[in-house]
This record gives C-alpha cells, sequence and structure tokens, in this order.
C-alpha cells in the first residue's frame, strides 16, 4: 500500500512538473559551483555578505573547534546549557535590542519550536499568506485556529484585526520575505500593532545581517519575538530567537524541539560571537549589496522582465512550472545557477526564478545573468507556443 502511494504521489509530482531532486554540486568556490563538469555562477545562495566563505571568519570557525568539542553530546535541558552559549545569547540579545536570546539548531525548528510552544488550541493567528513553511507548520502543531491575510496587506490584516478583536489574535509576518523579496510594510504594521495591541512574531531570517542599521534588520520596533537564522547573511548554521523577558525559561519547559534536541555546540556559540563583530563592520559589504541588487533589478527591468523584490532576493514571476523548470535548466548551460521556485514553496502556477544577490558577485556577473536570461526566455517563450 505505503509503497503504491509513494509511487503514485511521485508520478503525480512528475506530471505537474513539481518533482524535486537536489542538484548534486561536486564542490563550492566563492561565487561558483561546480555541478558536473560545469563551473556556475550561484545565483541560488542565502550567503548574503559572503561571510561563509571568508577565510577571515573560516580561520576563527576552525579556531573555536580546535578549542571546544565538536558535538555539545546532549540536549540544553540534559548537559548541553553551557556558559559560552548563555553568553553567545546575551550578546545577540543585546546586539539585537531585546531583552533575551535563544539559540536553536535551525530556523525550521526555531520556528517550529516556539510557535508549537507558546500557542495552543483556543488561540487565534493571524498570518502573511506568504510566510514560511516552518512557520505553517509551527502554526498547525500549536493547535490554535489561523487565518491568513494576503500578502503584506495592510488593509486585509486590519479587517481580520477588526473582526476578530475579541479573540486577541497574534500576527505572524517575515521582515524581507523569501520568495517575493519585498520587505514588510513596516510603518503600516507598527500602526496596526499600536492600535489592536497585538502580540507579534516577525522572521527576520533573509534581513538579520543583510540590511538595516549595523545589520540589525528592519523590524524591530514591530516585532515582540524576532526570529533569526545562521544559515544565511551570519555565514554559519543554526538559528536564535530574540524575545522579551521571561520567555527563555517557558522555552526551556515547554518547546518540545528544543527540549528532545542536540543543543548546538560550544564551538558555534563562540563562533556566532565572532560573527557579530562581522556584522557589525560589515556597512560597507552592505553598501555594495544594496547597490549591486538595485542595478540587477534595474538591469533586467530594462530588458523587459518584471521583476519583484526591495532587497538582495529579486523574483520574475514565470508562472507555468515546466516552463521555469526549463530556464534554469537552460541556465544551468549557460553558466549560471538560479533557484526554479515551485509550488508549495510559492503558490501554484505562480513558479518564479528566484535570483539571490549576494557580495561576493560583481556587475560582470550581473550583465552575465541578463544577457543569459534574456536569450534563454525568448527560447522557450518561442517553444511553449
Ligand atoms: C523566512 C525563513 N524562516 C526560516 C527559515 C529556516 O531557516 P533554517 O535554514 O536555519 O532552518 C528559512 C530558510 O529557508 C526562511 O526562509
Amino acid at each position: 500500500m505505503f509503497a503504491e502511494r509513494i509511487k503514485n504521489r511521485l508520478l503525480n509530482q512528475h506530471n505537474a512538473a513539481l518533482y524535486r531532486k537536489p542538484v548534486k554540486i561536486n564542490k563550492r568556490q566563492e561565487k561558483y559551483l561546480f555541478i558536473g563538469n560545469k563551473k556556475v555562477l550561484n545565483f541560488a545562495s542565502n550567503d548574503y555578505l559572503g561571510l561563509s566563505v571568508s577565510e577571515k571568519l573560516r580561520r576563527k570557525v576552525s579556531r573555536n573547534f580546535l578549542k571546544y568539542s565538536t558535538s555539545s553530546s546532549s540536549s540544553r535541558l540534559v548537559a548541553g546549557n553551557y556558559s559560552v552559549i548563555n553568553q553567545a545569547e546575551k550578546e545577540y540579545a543585546r546586539f539585537f535590542g531585546y531583552e533575551d536570546a535563544l539559540f536553536f539548531p535551525s530556523g525550521y525548528q526555531a520556528n517550529l519550536g516556539i510557535l508549537s510552544a507558546l500557542f495552543e488550541k483556543g488561540d487565534l493567528l493571524i498570518f502573511d499568506k506568504h510566510m514560511h513553511a516552518s512557520s505553517v507548520k509551527g502554526m498547525f502543531l500549536s493547535g490554535a485556529d489561523f487565518h491568513g491575510y494576503n500578502h503584506n496587506s495592510m488593509s486585509h490584516l486590519c479587517k481580520w484585526l477588526e473582526k476578530f478583536r475579541e479573540n486577541q489574535p497574534a500576527v505572524l509576518t517575515e521582515s524581507l520575505f523569501s520568495m517575493d523579496g519585498d520587505f514588510l510594510a513596516v510603518q503600516g504594521f507598527k500602526a496596526l500593532k499600536k492600535r489592536f495591541d497585538f502580540f507579534s512574531i516577525v522572521d527576520e531570517a533573509h534581513a538579520f545581517g543583510a540590511v538595516g542599521e549595523n545589520g540589525k534588520g528592519i523590524a524591530r520596533d514591530a516585532a515582540d519575538i524576532g526570529v533569526g537564522t545562521f544559515g544565511k547573511a551570519l555565514g554559519l548554521f543554526g538559528a536564535f530567537v530574540l524575545m522579551p523577558a521571561g520567555f527563555k525559561e517557558y522555552f526551556f519547559n515547554f518547546s518540545s524541539p528544543l527540549i528532545y534536541t542536540t543543543s548546538l555546540p560550544e564551538a558555534h556559540a563562540a563562533s556566532a560571537i565572532d560573527i557579530l563583530e562581522f556584522i557589525s563592520q560589515g556597512e560597507k559589504t552592505r553598501k555594495h549589496l544594496r547597490e549591486l541588487s538595485s542595478f540587477t533589478k534595474k538591469s533586467l527591468t530594462c530588458e523587459g522582465f518584471c521583476v519583484k523584490g526591495d532587497a538582495h532576493i529579486l523574483a520574475i514571476e514565470i508562472g507555468d512550472e515546466s516552463r521555469t523548470l526549463e530556464i534554469s535548466r537552460k541556465l544551468i548551460g549557460k553558466d549560471i545557477f538560479v533557484l526554479p521556485a515551485r509550488y508549495p514553496t510559492v503558490p501554484l502556477h505562480k513558479a518564479i526564478l528566484r535570483i539571490g544577490m549576494t557580495a561576493l558577485h560583481t556587475e560582470e556577473d550581473v550583465k552575465k545573468i541578463v544577457s543569459s536570461l534574456k536569450d534563454v526566455y525568448g527560447k522557450t517563450e518561442k517553444a511553449d507556443r
């Protein structure tokens, strides 16, 4: 029965052009990936500042792994609650302007861990419909009721808040959306927060480190809880949740995804502390990333592409899934790697090419992706007709 189900479901994935198979990457060299015998320019990375390939950071991280053990070998709640982790969390809370912080093994686990612990049956959550899968899963796990509002629509959010005023809903959003690449309408969100006094959780996974003053993201004033990951602009792995005082103690007691998992090792925490220095000194890199991203958007727009994205994540909507796949395959033929994002990562029949800009890219790289896209896009259009 299960074998049959698996076979059928995979067949359906193929037929709908939704089949996923990770590309085999032989190695990575800064902004390049080696796929088969090809060296391709990587526009599918979240290493926005290029930190993960920085030799200076890699040396620091290796020294930390020499100094400490390779594993914490225990859950945080058993024998994994090391001083250096607590010190790092304090420094993250201070840096990002919150009262407390807690590290998780990944951003996915962080969203599961906080949402499933904080909310329960009878609670109401209102969320942006384009929120990341980990938050959606976390809402399901919590048992709370939830309603989505149209992506970044403050008027739709307002309607729900008016309708459910009595239920005191909490609101969940991202600050820089992972697939659309647009910023949360922070001013409108803040005004609604002031008016309805709701509790808010803002996932700043794609913003922390890369945007805002000193890389502190854009939503501090709009968030009660902020979620960040180390695996994107911060160049490491794992995640951190920023929160008011008193919440950490609560999560230690009630967050199953935190209680029953091995904590990140001391070397991770020591490296996280080192990374704060890179982030606070990263203004020049952020400026380059900002300017290059804006140049890319302008160049693509000039060529007639409809490009969404306010910062380093740019999305070109293709719509049809198989065409999006075909374009991305043809781009590999031209030594360019971009993500063809399809359902359920984005809505059905709204497939996009997601271009992830990093500070490692140059204007030459941008010219290359623009001309390659122009060439490939025209050819796939003809093939469609
Ligand atoms: C908005 C958002 N939140 C959370 C995550 C999960 O983070 P991690 O990769 O650390 O699990 C991602 C990553 O894809 C993301 O885009």
